[in-house]
């Protein structure tokens, strides 16, 4: 039993799957499910689900355009997400808060990132919204797995993680301007707005965090070495969060970023420059050089810290995007039944159908 905790941040949604599949898991994914039988599952009812990775999910509304709306064609949204089975159920929550708050929701297209290729994954998204306009493309994670170095959280550490940086390379070149967007957040404004952002010719606009101590994010090393730390000199480099970014692809092209960010990375492979995963080298490359917007449009940290994930309020000021950066997430917490105050925000864009819901009422 001790283990199970620590075991989850690497596998998200761990105690849901094994929940769902007790009987066909074999260990270590079993110990998981003291947990949910803890909770009140009675697995010898559990009806198998069809597939052996994937969630269910109840279908979500038919979101239509608003009278002033372009047509896809003309006006169209492009946002971009990673696309796994572990993170299935954030994903499913951010598009159905996305198309739900959008006063255009029929002029979307989602570029998804995946690492795998899991048919069930697609057929899921297919049922779940049967009208999105959306696209899949391959990451092929070997791009970046010699060039990922340990950082304090294992998750941070999945190459899908990395795919951001190499979008310019996999969006097709009619898409010159692209919203990032993490898995683990839900928008509850119009993103039209954010889209829409005069990007005054830099390549990515994001919030930004002047405030924060940014000395925190490198290592003395880093710091002790001129040569290294000279790379922020003649800007005042501020913390923002790539969970969100606006990004002007073909400004991202035409500069070569996505290089500049993995020579970052070749030498945080052989000195230990800095401890987070994908966020430093952004940070070492566009830091003080991007668009700021409000900040409202990313509400981050609210899955805590990275190391124990402990519950953290809301900034005050107003919101239009909630993040779950940090260790918790909130669907996990949800389902242990300990969630943190903010994670019943994220719940009403939950659309996961727990199989055994109407056999333990
Ligand atoms: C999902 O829908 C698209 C578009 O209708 C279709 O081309 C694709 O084959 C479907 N994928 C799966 C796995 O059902
Ligand atoms: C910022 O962080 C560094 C390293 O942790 C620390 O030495 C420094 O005192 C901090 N600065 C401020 C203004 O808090």
């Amino acid at each position: 039993m001790a283990s199970w905790r620590r075991r989850l941040p690497s596998l998200p949604l761990l105690g849901l799957l094994s929940s769902l599949l007790l009987i066909q898991w074999p260990q270590p994914v079993a110990e998981a499910s003291n947990a949910a039988a803890a909770g009140g599952v009675h697995h010898s009812l559990i009806r198998k689900p069809t597939s052996p990775n994937v969630p269910v999910f109840r279908e979500a509304p038919a979101f239509r355009n608003g009278k002033t709306c372009g047509s896809p064609e003309t006006s169209p949204i492009h946002v971009s997400m990673t696309l796994d089975a572990n993170y299935l159920r954030g994903t499913m929550a951010a598009v159905l808060s996305i198309l739900q708050h959008s006063t255009c929701p029929e002029n979307f297209e989602f570029h998804f990132l995946c690492a795998r290729f899991e048919p069930e994954v697609f057929s899921s998204i297919n049922s779940t919204f049967p009208y999105l306009r959306y696209k899949v493309y391959r990451f092929d994670s070997n791009r970046v797995r010699g060039k990922i170095s340990k950082s304090i959280r294992q998750a941070l550490d999945q190459p899908l993680n990395y795919a951001r940086i190499y979008l310019a390379d996999m969006l097709p070149f009619h898409v010159n301007r692209v919203i990032y967007l993490d898995s683990d957040l839900v928008v509850v404004d119009d993103i039209a707005e954010l889209w829409e952002v005069n990007l005054e010719g830099k390549v990515v606009a994001a919030p930004e965090y002047c405030h924060a101590n940014f000395t925190k994010y490198f290592t003395e090393l880093f710091w002790s070495d001129l040569n290294l730390a000279r790379t922020f000199q003649g800007r005042n480099p501020c913390y923002f969060n790539t969970g969100v970014m606006v990004v002007d692809i073909d400004k991202w092209r035409k500069g070569g970023y996505t290089q500049k960010v993995e020579e970052w990375m070749a030498i945080q492979k052989q000195k230990r420059i800095y401890h987070l995963g994908s966020l430093p080298p952004f940070l070492l490359v566009l830091a003080g050089n991007i668009k700021a917007v409000d900040h409202r449009w990313n509400q981050h940290g609210l899955g805590g810290d990275n190391l124990e994930g402990k519950c953290r309020g809301l900034h005050p000021g107003p919101i239009s995007l909630l993040h779950w950066s940090g260790k918790g997430k909130p669907w996990l917490r949800l389902d242990s039944r300990k969630p943190c105050t903010v994670d019943h925000l994220w719940a009403p864009y939950d659309l996961y159908r727990p199989a055994t819901h109407s056999l333990e009422e």
